[in-house]
Order: C-alpha cells, then structure tokens, then sequence
C-alpha cells in the first residue's frame, strides 16, 4: 500500500499573479522539511507558470482547477493539458462541483478530461460529491456510483496509475458545515470497495481518496483519522499559508 497523504488547496478564483506568488512562497517556507505528505496547491491558470517557477525544489507542488480535453485548436478561453504541463504543473483538479454546477461539466466531460491529464502525464484530482437534496433522498451512493462510473469509463488501471479521488459533499463546501465521521468514513469505505470492483482490489488499495469540504485546522485531525481517508482537498483554508499549514501538519 502506498497512500502518502496529499493535502491539497484549491484557491478558486482567488489571488492576482503577485498575490499568488506571496502566498506559494510562504507556504514554501512554512512546509519545509515536511516529507511524509505531499502538498499541493491549485492557483488560477494565469498564476500557474509563475507559481511553478518560483516552487521549484520545494515541498510545494502546483496544479491547476480545471483543463479542456483536446490538444489544441479553435476554442476560445480554453487551456490544454499539455500547456498545462508545460507550465511545470504536476496535477490538475477534474470535475470540481462548481464547475459541474456554474459551467456544465458533465461526467462525460469529465472522463475526457481525464484521459487528457493522464495522457499528458498529469495526476488527476477526479471530484465527486452528492448535492443536499441527493443526501435527503437517500441517493448519495447512487450519484456516486454514477459519477465514478461514467468519469472512469472505458479506462484500465494502468491507466489510471496516479488518480486522486476527492469526495467532496456538495452541502458541505464552504459551507463550514463539514461531513460527520461517520459519513466521511461510509463513503471513503464505499468508493474504495467500488474502485476494487471496477478496477481490481489491488489497484483500489493504492488509491489515494481525499475528502473536501469545509476542512480547516480544527477538523482535520478527526477526518485524517479515518481510516480510508487520504488527504484533503481545501478551499477557503487553504488561501492563508498560516492556516493552511497547520492543515498540512495534521499529523503533528
Ligand atoms: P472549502 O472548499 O474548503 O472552502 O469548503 C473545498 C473545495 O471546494 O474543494
């Protein structure tokens, strides 16, 4: 079994270039000497090159919030995994429910993009999550079930070799209301046994699964200790290094 936790931050649309560059380099500092978890933070595509740049040989790994599924051509706005790449970025985050809700990602898109970063030798940050309703409904395992399905059609695990899951309640992002222990650990428990069915139960072992959602300093220790709990995907907290790294040393 090989899951180093991975505390991630995805700023959002939040932060200027020079603002990023502040941000990245004192969190920099802040985490050296950290090696038994990975780092990574998520700025916005304008950031990327120069949040790369200046994290080189550090702690810190960068990724971006988002990519477009084909290599190049005529689509305004967009940006490509390669280019992403290129920027020095190691992830990117796929799937995210903002995107799914404010800018149409279906899981049909998602799985394209998926093949784009893995093709492109990035590590994919793949984004699930269940709305309130859906959790009211008592349809969380099923919308799970589907988006898990449908973003990892048609891929073998060798394929798949790096992927990051992040179940990510939609209810709880940025909410600050965060999933209770019980139901971070039946969910966590229930996708690695779903990836094991589709994939194979080695391969689900070595799967990193992160939770999101209003996770800060004062909740991470509980849910690091859940047992199928690998990491954390962070929004607000992560957007202040001094919060931010007492997230990273959970474990301290
Ligand atoms: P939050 O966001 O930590 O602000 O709840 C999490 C996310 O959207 O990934």
């Amino acid at each position: 079994m090989n899951r180093t936790p991975l505390i991630a931050g995805n700023w959002k649309m939040y932060k200027t270039g020079s603002e990023a560059v502040e941000t990245a380099e004192k969190l920099a500092k802040l985490s050296t000497g950290i090696i038994s978890t990975d780092i990574m933070i998520a700025p916005t595509y304008l950031s990327l090159p120069l949040v790369t740049q200046k994290l080189l040989g550090t702690n810190v790994k960068v990724g971006a919030q988002n990519l477009y599924f084909e290599k190049e051509g005529a689509y305004t706005g967009e940006v490509s995994a390669e280019m992403i790449k290129d920027t020095g970025a190691e992830y990117v985050i796929i799937g995210h429910s903002e995107r799914r809700q404010f800018f149409g990602e279906t899981d049909k898109s998602v799985c394209k993009k998926i093949k784009a970063a893995t093709e492109a030798s990035l590590i994919p940050v793949l984004c699930i999550g269940e709305s309130e309703k859906e959790r009211d409904g008592k349809n969380t395992f099923s919308i799970l079930d589907k988006q898990v399905k449908n973003g990892l059609k048609d891929f073998v695990s060798d394929d798949l070799k790096t992927l990051v899951l992040a179940y990510e309640p939609i209810w709880a992002i940025g909410t600050g209301k965060t999933a209770s222990a019980d139901q971070v650990e039946e969910v966590h428990k229930y996708l690695r046994s779903l990836i094991g069915q589709l994939f194979s139960a080695d391969f689900a072992k070595n799967i990193r699964i992160l939770y999101g959602g209003s996770v800060k300093p004062e909740n991470v220790k509980k849910l690091m200790a859940i047992e199928d709990v690998d990491g954390a995907l962070v929004g607000g907290a992560s957007l202040d290094p001094d919060k931010f790294i007492k997230i990273i040393g959970f474990d301290n």
